[in-house]
């Protein structure tokens, strides 16, 4: 490109003066980094795309920098980024076989040869192999785990703080245009949060020597909720420590893969804990047992989503939990139903709570404690708001996970994953506790 037509003597000088410089800057960056101490949490604003109802924020990426725009997926073993269409940076490098980021992802594969006369992002040889999947589509391909130059905002919890770049950059797999198909406008690539050594907490906490947790606040409103690398405080305005009201419940391991395609004998990278009942207004709701246990092909149990907007379960969980709950709600009126939900109902005299409409609570039993699901997290609004229906959905008698818990039933929760104890911090509705996870201080401490 400098190439250019000017003589080469020059031309030369000019390239040479910027290698001076640009080390010259490297090294008071590098004498800048040093000379601080090390963050200890990293911040990432989220905010929901309310086409698609996907929660996306933007990183910071490759050199030069640029905004990388990507929907998050809490379940997914490494984050993915499309490498088609214009991937240019300097500090893009393969993670190649027998390194450490092909170690810390334990199922990979290093066959692979591409072929084509240059190597570019995406196409390198002796590189470890990853799958990649998109859950909307759903699709999955194979492709090149890599690492690139990333910088992102700490935080002290309260506030954001400087930007920091992360030593050895952040991991991820090259992604392709098809793959990209039906996420957010303008998104890049999905964040996998998930349950691995290279996903981004993972890393991040490799990276800047934290604890393996991560605080998720996702806002129900337009405005930002946020996700926290680190250990707590997270402090929510006015003044709420809401760490403080985390309540903990063991993180299961699923022995088979739930992605869309997966390694021989991989184990799943979705959170799964271990509901053993549902009440509802109080009352236990007969369940099959062996659906809400993980079964030996990893099938049932109930997992976190960041992906389903809205909470599924299985055929006889779903029926069992809506009718124990239509016998609750006789005082309002059924309407008819509204895509995706079956059971929809005029707001009419429905009262108001703290936690959002007065309807019949939905417990989730974890042994000792309960995740606690009130009207602002059962109900979704509809139309002009004379309608709400209950948010579940119906996942069909073949599903998967029999419980999947989704993005509005998250929503102004604190969720923490604490990969050093093996275990699920939840706080259920912060509305509770009058304040929201858009209540996030973003405004940069001097
Ligand atoms: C990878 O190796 C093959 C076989 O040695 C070679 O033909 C190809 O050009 C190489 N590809 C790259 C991107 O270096
Ligand atoms: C789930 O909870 C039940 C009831 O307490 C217990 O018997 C079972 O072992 C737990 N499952 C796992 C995987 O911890
Ligand atoms: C696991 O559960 C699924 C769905 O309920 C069932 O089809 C499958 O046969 C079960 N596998 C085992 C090993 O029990
Ligand atoms: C809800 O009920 C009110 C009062 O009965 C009525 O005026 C309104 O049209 C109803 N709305 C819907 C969507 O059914
Ligand atoms: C947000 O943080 C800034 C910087 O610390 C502070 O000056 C401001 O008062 C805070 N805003 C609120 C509403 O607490």
């Amino acid at each position: 490109m400098a190439a250019a037509s000017s003589p080469s003597t020059p031309s030369s000088l000019l390239s040479l003066l910027i290698v001076f410089l640009s080390l010259a800057r490297s090294q008071s960056l590098a004498g800048d980094l040093h000379s601080r101490p090390k963050p200890k949490a990293i911040l990432l604003p989220v905010r929901k795309d309310s086409a698609t109802l996907q929660y996306t924020t933007t990183i910071r990426q490759r050199t030069p920098l640029v905004p990388v725009k990507l929907t998050v997926d809490l379940g997914a073993k490494s984050p993915w980024v499309n490498c088609e269409g214009g991937y240019v940076s300097s500090t893009y490098k393969p993670v190649l076989c027998g390194s450490k980021f092909c170690e810390l992802a334990v199922f990979n594969s290093c066959s692979s040869t591409c072929y084509q006369p240059r190597p570019e992002p995406g196409c390198n040889n002796n590189t470890c192999g990853q799958f990649e999947s998109n859950s909307f589509i759903p699709t999955a391909y194979y492709g090149e785990l890599s690492t690139d130059a990333a910088v992102l905002r700490s935080t002290d919890g309260k506030n954001p703080g400087r930007a920091v770049s992360v030593p050895g950059g952040i991991v991820f797999t090259c992604g392709f245009d098809p793959l990209t198909q039906q996420l957010a406008k303008n998104a890049k690539g999905m964040l996998g949060l998930g349950r691995s050594g290279i996903s981004l907490p993972s890393v991040l906490s490799y990276a800047f020597g934290f604890p393996n947790k991560f605080g998720m606040c996702l806002s129900s409103s337009r405005s930002h909720g946020v996700i926290i690398f680190g250990d707590g405080p997270y402090f929510l305005q006015p003044g709420k420590e809401v760490s403080d009201y985390l309540i903990y419940t063991p993180l299961i391991l699923n022995p088979v893969s739930t992605a869309v395609l997966s390694f021989l004998d991989e184990p799943s990278s979705d959170y799964f804990i271990n509901v053993t009942g549902i009440k509802v207004n109080g009352q236990a709701v007969r369940l099959n047992p062996t659906l809400l246990k993980i079964n030996n092909s990893g099938n049932g149990g109930t997992k976190l989503s960041t992906v389903n907007p809205y909470t599924v379960m299985e055929t006889s969980i779903y029926k069992a939990v809506t009718k124990a709950f239509l016998a609750q709600v006789k005082y309002l009126k059924r309407v008819g139903s509204v895509q995706p939900f079956e059971y929809c109902f005029n707001t009419t005299g429905v009262g108001s709570t703290r936690v959002g409409p007065a309807v019949p609570q939905i417990e989730l039993l974890l042994g000792k404690s309960s995740w606690i699901i009130f009207g602002a997290n059962s109900m979704v609004y509809v139309g002009n708001g004379e309608t709400f229906c209950l948010g579940i959905v119906d996942g069909g008698t073949d599903a998967k996970t029999s419980i999947v818990i989704g993005g509005h039933q998250l929503e102004d929760n604190l969720v923490q994953v604490d990969m050093v104890n093996k275990r699920l911090g939840f706080t259920s509705s912060l509305l509770f506790y009058q304040t929201t996870c858009a209540n996030f201080n973003f405004t940069v401490a001097a």
